[in-house]
């Protein structure tokens, strides 16, 4: 099928734009992804105090509506923000200490647990029984005691290296999780002291080749740093690259690309912001006087070939897809016109525009051949489809794709019915969408693909992601649909008898990749 008519309100943009805030850190219990539903000043209230939830559970051999397929082996794990204690006032829901969640796949049974990030701020503050870091990214306030520990809520992203699951966080190293028990096993892992930036991204990317992790920290000299180090780990753990660049200005550099042959860095007007930070505020404001820079380096340089070619103010936090076709590159990602955030500041006390900070998939390129270039292109891919958390078969993230997958409003459903949610396929090759819509007073946090076996074609498995049910006080499904068949509807919804914790990302681990008997 392809895209209806364009019916979006006020509701679409507001809920597209909160589920963007939910994809770069924030939504500790679904709150924020409950919130569009809502639309409205009382959703960015919602949004912004999630409230608590910290229950960590085992549910074991859930009930299962549909069949989960037999060939479906693995782990889907997500992780997101479930703050220890209420977020002090001001703060923003990027905060609050990492939980994470697994659903196991085995023998056509799914088993559910959650356990916190026990790093070294979660154990600081249970010891304590109160908050000692108050303040997202900004020690200033932090408690006398706490000096010299690391800050990483552990919240955004997670990935599987070395039979160890890596919860990420952008302003740190990562923490290490025992991939089945989901045991902190490492506070800040840092690659046997390879690690050579202050900070690692939630994002890195796996190269389609090699399965090695190519990687990046920003601020990687210390709070405000314009540096950014960019480094390659082999599967085994060593690093094998590592080049500098310099920032145009230090803004928020929440995701990157990486193609076979370049890396692609894009500077957005979130910039850090001093004087608000002596203030007791936030890291970040919205600087609407700020370009954008597309910034591209060879891989296995030294960095000093580094171009940042300026751009339109805008904002892009997450990469679907990217490629490169000899000196041409292109990017496909999220884009917005402003601060996709409704709780980010602005820097010159504008309100937000709920509009304006929507966004939708675009396809960034630029061709390197032109010594001098004017700027980079942007394509509006989608128009219809409004979401900031796209994603990919993940074998793919580094070569030419074909398939994408969004969490957007749907734009055949009355948004009126609140009934809007859905995932989308789309198919670059030929343009069309596909649309699983989940159903009333729902929500979806942002899906994963898990590929039906190792040497599946590209797009060939399972979509899943996790349906809040606002009728039903918050209680979650898992839905897992075929990948090529999405307006079929789930081939099986795992029926939580709970809430999930919270997401902000997801990632599969096939089960060749875990301990055995596990
Ligand atoms: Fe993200």
């Amino acid at each position: 099928m392809t895209a209806g008519k364009n019916k979006f309100g006020r509701r679409a943009f507001m809920s597209a734009a909160l589920t963007a805030a939910a994809g770069a850190g924030v939504a500790g219990d679904a709150a924020a992804q409950a919130a569009p539903a809502q639309g409205g000043a009382a959703a960015r209230r919602r949004a912004s105090n999630p409230g608590l939830y910290r229950v960590e559970a085992d549910v074991r051999d859930c009930e299962v509506e549909g069949k989960i397929p037999s060939d479906l082996d693995g782990a889907f794990y997500r992780v997101g923000p479930d703050p220890q204690y209420p977020l002090r006032p001001g703060n923003i829901p990027f905060d609050g200490e990492g939980h994470v969640s697994m659903f196991r796949f085995r023998n056509g049974r799914v088993d559910y647990r959650s356990r916190y990030v026990k790093n070294d701020r979660y154990t600081a503050q249970a010891k304590a029984g109160r908050l000692l870091f108050p303040m997202y990214r900004n020690p200033a306030l932090d408690d006398p005691g706490v000096k010299g520990l690391s800050r990483s809520t552990a919240n955004t992203h997670i990935i599987n290296h070395k039979n160890l699951l890596l919860a990420l966080k952008e302003d740190s190293p990562p923490a290490a999780l025992d991939l089945l028990t989901l045991e902190t096993v490492a506070h800040n892992y840092t690659f046997d002291g390879q690690l050579p930036s202050q900070t690692f991204t939630a994002h890195p990317k796996v190269d389609s080749e090699t399965g090695d992790i190519v990687a990046f920290g920003y601020e990687a000299k210390g709070l405000g740093s314009d540096d950014i180090s960019i480094f390659q780990i082999t599967p085994q753990g060593k690093i094998v690259w590592n080049a500098w660049v310099k920032a145009p200005y230090v803004g928020m550099l929440h995701d990157f690309a990486v193609t076979q042959k370049y890396i692609v860095l894009y500077a957005i007007p979130l910039a850090f912001d001093a004087k608000q930070m002596q203030a007791g505020g936030i890291h970040w404001s919205w600087d609407a006087t700020l370009p954008t820079y597309f910034g591209v380096l060879r891989r296995g340089g030294d960095g000093k070939d580094v171009r940042w070619i300026k751009g339109p103010t805008r904002s892009s936090t997450h990469v679907m897809g990217a490629f490169s076709d000899g000196d041409k590159v292109y990017v496909d990602c999220e884009m917005s016109k402003s601060n996709p955030f409704p709780f980010m500041p602005m820097r010159d006390g504008a309100s937000w525009d709920p509009v304006n900070g929507a966004s939708r998939i675009v396809r960034l390129s630029a061709d390197l051949s032109k010594k001098k270039t004017s700027g980079y292109n942007i394509e509006e891919m989608y128009p219809e489809y409004l979401g900031a958390l796209p994603r990919q078969d993940d074998r793919y993230n580094t070569m030419p794709y074909r398939y994408g997958f969004l969490g957007s409003p749907d734009p055949s459903a009355d948004p009126a019915k609140k009934g809007n949610a859905s995932y989308v396929r789309f198919d670059h090759q030929t343009r069309k969408t596909s649309v699983f819509n989940a159903g009333p007073n729902t929500t979806l946090a942002e899906c994963c693909f898990a590929p039906r076996r190792k040497d599946a074609p590209e797009g060939d498995g399972y979509l899943m992601g996790v349906a809040t049910r606002h009728d039903e006080g918050g209680r979650a499904d898992l839905v897992i649909l075929d990948a090529q068949h999405l307006q079929d509807g789930p081939v099986a919804t795992v029926k939580l008898p709970i809430r999930a914790v919270g997401q902000i990302h997801g990632w599969f681990v096939p089960g060749a990749q875990l301990p055995s008997g596990g």
